[in-house]
């Protein structure tokens, strides 16, 4: 295989923190969004409170990463953890927290990779204000990625203000959305989504201004839908998916401002949210200088007839949100799933790859792509996940054509490092490179274990993708 992988290729993996550091409570941090809904699900799965147990484990864990060969750790930091109230007082031990681990990636030669915020916003703004759907929690929000780039900016170059604002919008729990009424649902849901903006946007003008050499992008989930056959209707169909999920909020954070067919929309559900007239300033000027996205599979878009399968079947319909009425997701029989139901496709990512980099023109990075799944640990302290090492093999030699294609792809991060806490199926979905031996509900003794596709992502790096 002829190796192009630029000689500064960023390989690297990725966790976040709530599903990683355990330690939900300790040294002053703050309940948050994700630690209420994981205990929610306390009883049939693992929840936020020990996770992989990095608080304490944190030397062993970038020890293994050192071995690896990472040259860069995207992870997250807890607002949290920095803030426990989210806006008031700064919590000096997880400002040392962090401060440790980053000085202990930097003399490992790993770069590190930061997110701000990864699903877990501090519970308390929630209880002050409802998160999101109040303006004040954008401010908030610029005044905790200021005391990180207060704190960490003169080591940490590469940040992201928010993890997959996207597809976390659009998750009532995550956006803590507890209202039953479909159009309050969705009005909420688009006043929360600006302000998310809005704070991505006052985090990134704050990164150029305070962090010398600094660079600041999104992290989106990323929506690649396929027409379910040639008729003009599933193909439109398609578009809207990939338009509705993901490119209207690339387009934002691009332009400033929201893409017409989506003012559109919110203006025909009368859901505008509130704008003021100073925002437009702060959004045009946060300029993005890499875009990262979060890639697991592909979808496949077929449209509902409107007389016999859409009884609706007005127009309204097509620019509903959820766009059920319009269309549905089916499966694509051209593609095999994981047993979680993501249909697998390195294809698709190629797709992405080239999508976003000829719209943008921006440089790119993979923040996640993985394989979820049960993994089994066998008597000679092994796990044989050579299932893993194809999908991330396929998935690699798809950046190594998009590089071909002339994108611009500064590095590779797949989800996750070592295994944790999986943000829907607990510790029975694991996807990381090292096995954490422990159960939904018993800790046994967390020891770490390389699995085979340690060993061989270990070989991928030190080949420089040469190596598949
Ligand atoms: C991404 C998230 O959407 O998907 C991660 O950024 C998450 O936090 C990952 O873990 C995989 O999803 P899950 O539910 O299998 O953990």
């Amino acid at each position: 295989m002829k190796n192009i992988f630029p000689k500064d290729f960023l390989w690297g993996a990725s966790s976040s923190a709530f599903q990683i550091e355990g330690a939900w409570d300790e040294d002053g941090k703050g309940m948050t969004v994700a630690d209420f809904n994981s205990f929610k699900k306390s009883e049939i799965q693992a929840d936020s409170k020990v996770a992989t147990d990095f608080y304490h484990h944190w030397k062993e864990d970038i020890d293994l990463m050192k071995e690896l060969g990472l040259k860069t750790y995207r992870f997250s930091l807890s607002w949290a953890r920095i803030i426990p109230t989210g806006d008031g007082e700064i919590n000096k031990a997880g400002i040392d927290f962090y401060n440790k681990v980053i000085d202990y990636l930097i003399e490992c030669d790993i770069t590190p990779f930061v997110t701000l915020y990864h699903f877990d916003l501090p519970y308390a703004l929630v209880e002050k204000y409802n998160g999101w759907e109040n303006r004040e929690c954008a401010f908030a929000f610029e005044r905790y990625a200021k005391v990180c780039f207060e704190n960490f900016g003169d080591r940490v170059k590469y940040w992201q203000p928010h993890n997959e604002q996207n597809l976390m919008m659009r998750v009532k729990e995550r956006m803590n959305i507890y209202e039953t009424d479909a159009y309050l649902v969705e009005k909420i849901r688009a006043q929360m989504d600006y302000h998310m903006s809005l704070a991505h946007a006052l985090a990134t003008n704050a990164c150029h201004e305070m962090v010398e050499g600094g660079k600041i992008g999104p992290s989106i989930s990323a929506t690649v839908t396929y027409p379910y056959s040639n008729k003009p209707e599933d193909v439109w169909a398609a578009k809207l998916n990939d338009n509705f999920k993901t490119n209207y909020l690339l387009d934002m954070h691009y332009n400033g401002e929201y893409p017409g067919y989506y003012m559109r929309y919110l203006e025909e559900l009368d859901i505008v949210p509130n704008m003021l007239k100073e925002d437009k300033e702060i959004l045009k000027k946060a300029k993005m200088d890499f875009i990262a996205f979060n890639y697991y599979r592909t979808l496949c878009a077929r449209h509902l007839d409107a007389t016999t399968e859409n009884p609706k079947g007005t127009r309204e319909s097509e620019i509903d949100y959820d766009l059920y009425g319009y269309f549905k997701i089916e499966k694509n029989p051209n593609l095999k799933a994981t047993e979680y139901g993501a249909q697998i496709d390195p294809v698709g990512m190629r797709i992405a790859l080239n999508e976003y980099y000829n719209k943008y023109h921006l440089p790119l990075i993979i923040t996640e792509n993985g394989l979820g799944t049960g993994d089994v640990l066998t008597e000679d302290e092994r796990v044989h996940d050579d299932y893993r090492i194809d999908y991330l093999r396929d998935h690699i030699d798809a950046c190594r054509k998009g590089i071909e294609d002339g994108v611009e792809l500064m590095g590779y991060c797949p989800w996750s490092v070592i295994d944790l806490l999986s943000s829907h199926q607990g510790f029975k979905k694991r996807y990381g490179f090292v096995y954490i031996n422990r159960e939904d509900h018993d800790f046994k003794d967390l020891r770490r274990i390389k699995k085979d596709s340690y060993y061989w992502y270990q070989e991928v790096i030190k080949s420089n993708g040469e190596n598949l």
